[in-house]
């Protein structure tokens, strides 16, 4: 295969829809590649050739390449926040309110909304628009038949199974009056044009594959050419770091993240990515890797890269464990832990220890090691650790004051949140200071 064609056909992709093939996804592309070129009998080079000419071609391969995982009720706190508070905020000020599910897949998102309208403020149907949007036609034509898979309704509860959906030979119906609260349309979220008047919008686990440029450019025009003042954004659990944008307030809203329009827009900025070390590009790729649900993907990956110096053989070690934190993996956190104990500086030991516990949700001895790592190293992670713990006690009251200490610290380097945002952290941290926790 003649690489320098490979590239062209990478950065056609990109321009197109946005989707950044390079590093792990190659390995994709190339076997959507020789699976058509063995098809029609051409070789991969006379494939790439056409799809650099032909657009029906190239939309195949990046619908092909894209990924469509998605399921009912996914980030189960964001619905929560949408069910409890969104929706009968955005009820109490607006008339007609509009939902739109950008990147939304095979639909269970734009569902979803549909089932809690339906289970809890029936009422409000005819004031409520959903669109579900995608560039996947294959993704779009399931959503638009409503026809789940085992898969998708793992997250579902027996009663809204019983109630919203047809079980025929393991296919999942979903019922007629769901169906017809949401409409689908073929969106590409890169060139087309925005729905405007928008009241809340879920890009959940879309941008997590494009470039900083363009995730500032989409969060720009949601802004400016979508989301009506005080409207709402959702991106999913792990992508704030992606939302360094001024014209944003993250709020705190059931132990999730919400982004509110706030009414004054200062100019958003792309701010070119610094060089980064390999490493720091190792951890980027895993945790696009663990956003997209796939951890063993990523521990392959992390144990196929080479080491060079004793220096990053430690950073792989952190990896590891933070993959396992990651996946809330109890039993290999522990059994890691205990094998690369001596590998570990002890504010990093008691950290991780911490973090063991709070999983378990035990929060006092997560909290006693948590304070451990904090008395050897001032890392605002160990302070807000203490803090969340002390907040699930039920110590509303010193929980603010670890907060306001994981504050005081945010600009000495953490071991532990090199690739997040200082500024979307200060405002995360803020929000739970100023958060009426009664
Ligand atoms: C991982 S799924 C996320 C589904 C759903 N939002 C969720 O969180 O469960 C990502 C979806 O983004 C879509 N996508 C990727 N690039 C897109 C683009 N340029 N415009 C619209 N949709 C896009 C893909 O087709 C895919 O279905």
């Amino acid at each position: 295969m003649d690489r320098t064609l490979f590239n062209m056909l990478c950065k056609k992709i990109e321009n197109v829809s946005g989707f950044r093939v390079y590093g792990f996804y190659e390995s994709n592309l190339h076997t959507i590649l020789n699976r058509i070129a063995e098809k029609r009998l051409s070789s991969i080079d006379d494939i790439i050739e056409e799809s650099l000419k032909n657009t029906n071609l190239l939309e195949d391969i990046i619908e092909s390449l894209v990924i469509n995982e998605t399921f009912f009720y996914r980030h189960e706190n964001q619905f929560r926040a949408i069910e409890d508070v969104i929706i009968p905020e955005i009820a109490k000020n607006f008339n007609n309110i509009k939902i739109w599910s950008a990147g939304c897949s095979t639909g269970c998102e734009p569902y979803t909304i549909a089932i809690i309208i339906d289970k809890k403020y029936p009422h409000l149907k005819d004031r409520i628009t959903i669109i579900g949007t995608d560039i996947d036609r294959d993704a779009l034509a399931v959503a638009e038949k409503g026809e789940f898979s085992k898969w998708h309704i793992r997250n579902l509860d027996s009663n809204i199974l019983n109630t919203y959906f047809d079980k025929k030979d393991n296919v999942y119906h979903i019922k007629e009056n769901i169906k017809k609260m949401v409409t689908f349309k073929r969106h590409n979220i890169l060139h087309d044009p925005f729905f405007p008047n928008c009241h809340l919008i879920l890009c959940r686990n879309v941008l997590i594959y494009f470039s900083q440029k363009n995730i500032a450019h989409i969060l720009k025009r949601f802004i400016n050419d979508s989301l009506v003042d005080n409207g709402y954004l959702f991106l999913a659990p792990g992508e704030f770091t992606l939302l360094n944008q001024s014209g944003y307030t993250p709020l705190n809203i059931q132990d999730t993240f919400v982004y509110k329009k706030t009414g004054d827009i200062t100019d958003i900025t792309y701010k070119k990515p610094k060089p980064v070390i390999n490493f720091k590009k190792v951890k980027k790729d895993i945790n696009a890797l663990l956003l997209s649900n796939r951890k063993d993907d990523a521990l392959n990956y992390l144990h196929n890269i080479s080491v060079e110096s004793s220096h990053e053989l430690k950073d792989s070690k952190l990896e590891e464990l933070m993959i396992h934190i990651d996946s809330e993996d109890t039993y290999n956190l522990e059994k890691k832990l205990n094998e690369f104990k001596y590998s570990l500086k002890d504010d990093e030991y008691f950290f991780l220890a911490g973090m063991y516990y709070y999983l378990k949700q035990d929060y006092r001895n997560a909290l006693d090691n948590f304070r451990k790592a904090a008395m050897l190293k001032d890392d605002y992670v160990y302070y807000f650790y203490q803090a969340l713990s002390l907040k699930a006690l039920g110590d509303l009251e010193n929980a603010r004051v670890f907060f306001t200490l994981a504050l005081k610290f945010l600009n000495i380097n953490s071991t532990f949140e090199p690739l997040a945002n200082k500024e979307a952290i200060k405002k995360i941290i803020l929000n739970h200071i100023n958060f009426k926790l009664s």
